[in-house]
């Protein structure tokens, strides 16, 4: 993937005007698989409701940055802070309370279900109803699945997804699916979204809805948000701050305008692939 940085984009994203203190911070995080350093010293700072893309060439270590903060690889070293608690390693099965929710770069929908009934599942780590009250249907099971419903309506309005709401996913287009996903991973009310790969395998209009979707996503709901995606131009007009990681470390960090005028990650990107050859 050497797609250039070079190309301007049609717009740059207008800086919004994110909180101060961070929701999402990764201290000098390193991970090796056996001889290769998949992650080297990462410090990373998230400022509530904002827009972050990671991006680098493939193998830079963006994947393994996201299966750190979602608790799937443990670091050999470091921190992870979400919001004022503190992680060596985050616990998966604690995420959804701890306000991170992730999509994955393949769908994974129920496709026997209709799109409601797979929107309104990413609700299930969020229920304190007990068994038996769930059972009966009664107090607190209830009001959570009126609650559910309220919410899923609204993100499929949100979403545009209304009109599809009794239908089954299997009979959605591919970029109708993912919304779908989108949808089902903010019902929960995450602080914080990351997406891998959105827009992958979309054809050009299908990117441009999604891309106004992730953006409504935080201007509307307020969700902060961390996506890998390797459409530059994308990147470039979605983001209010790029990280670029190469060979496993951070070599740049800031707006677009910066990144794009930052000889690193111009080196990197006009660089030759990993596969081909090794650093030295
Ligand atoms: N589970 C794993 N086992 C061994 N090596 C891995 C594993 N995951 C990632 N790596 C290696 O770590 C480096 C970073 O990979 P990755 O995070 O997938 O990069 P990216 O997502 O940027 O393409 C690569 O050299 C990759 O081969
Ligand atoms: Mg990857």
């Amino acid at each position: 993937m050497n797609e250039s940085i070079l190309e301007l984009p049609e717009t740059l994203a207008e800086p919004s005007n994110p909180g101060t203190s961070p929701v999402l911070q990764l201290k000098t995080i390193s991970l090796s698989f056996g001889g290769v350093r998949a992650l080297a010293d990462i410090d990373l700072a998230i400022a509530s409701g904002e827009i972050r893309a990671i991006i680098g060439p493939n193998g830079a270590g963006k994947s393994s940055l996201l299966n750190v903060i979602t608790g799937i690889y443990q670091p050999d070293h470091g921190q992870i802070w979400i919001g004022d608690q503190c992680f060596s390693c985050v616990p998966t099965q604690r995420l959804a309370r701890l306000g991170v929710a992730r999509t994955f770069q393949n769908l994974a929908l129920f496709k026997g279900l209709d799109v409601l009934d797979n929107v309104l599942l990413g609700r299930i780590a969020d229920r304190k109803a007990t068994f038996l009250e769930q059972l009966t249907g009664l107090g607190r099971a209830k009001r959570e699945q009126s609650q559910a419903t309220e919410r899923a309506s609204a993100l499929l309005d949100l979403f545009d997804l209304t009109p599809h709401t009794n239908r089954s996913v299997n009979s959605l287009s591919y970029g109708l699916q993912k919304r779908v996903e989108l949808a089902r991973a903010l019902v929960g009310d995450p602080k914080i979204l990351l997406l891998d790969e959105p827009l992958a395998g979309m054809a050009a209009g299908e990117k441009q809805e999604m891309t106004r979707f992730i953006r409504a996503a935080r201007d509307e709901i307020g969700t902060t948000i961390i996506l890998i995606e390797h459409d530059i131009g994308v990147v470039m007009g979605l983001s209010d701050k790029i990280a670029v990681l190469d060979y496993g470390r951070k070599i740049a960090d800031g707006t677009p305008v910066e990144i794009r005028a930052d000889q690193a990650v111009i080196d990197a990107y006009l660089g030759v692939a990993h596969d081909e050859v090794q650093p030295s």
